[in-house]
């Protein structure tokens, strides 16, 4: 069973948005499954290249968002994406994948922190995005608000 699933209570009320961040939690609860399965180490290194290229793609997406803003808090989110960077390409070792306990740990490990990024600094960033006219365009996206629309690119 997979653990590392996108609930509706990280939605940030973007559509685009949250299927992203469910892309993101797809291919990190199939590393995960990998891992607890003993998959082969071919399966493992090829989805941890894609949540490596799938996170650098999402994360560039959102900071072009955050350079539009004032977000104060820019500084911090765009290292947050870093450090998540650093930790996503220790799964390049293959030394580090021959050990599927220790991946396995590793996903539990970038699915807490996504959780959390989600929900306070993208969520911050998706308050910013909300047009004046109240909460429920936020809930309803107007074709003015320039988000990323990285998910059709990744899954062509
Ligand atoms: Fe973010």
């Amino acid at each position: 069973m997979n653990l590392l699933n996108w609930r509706k209570e990280m939605s940030l009320g973007i559509e685009d948005i949250d299927r992203q961040h469910y892309m993101f939690f797809e291919i990190l609860g199939r590393l995960h499954e990998a891992a607890v399965f003993e998959s082969h180490i071919s399966v493992l290194k090829g989805l941890a290249g894609d949540l490596c290229c799938y996170a650098s793609l999402l994360f560039r997406g959102e900071e072009n968002f955050i350079a539009l803003t004032q977000d104060p808090t820019a500084r911090e989110h765009l290292m947050e994406h870093a450090e998540f960077l650093h930790r996503v390409a220790v799964l390049e070792d293959v030394k580090i994948l021959a050990d599927r306990s220790r991946v396995r740990d590793i996903a539990e490990e970038l699915g807490d922190w996504l959780e959390v990024h989600i929900g306070s600094f993208d969520h911050s960033l998706a308050l910013r995005a909300r047009p004046a006219q109240g909460r429920t365009a936020l809930l309803h996206p107007t074709p003015t608000m320039d988000l990323p629309r990285l998910f059709e690119s990744v899954a062509s």
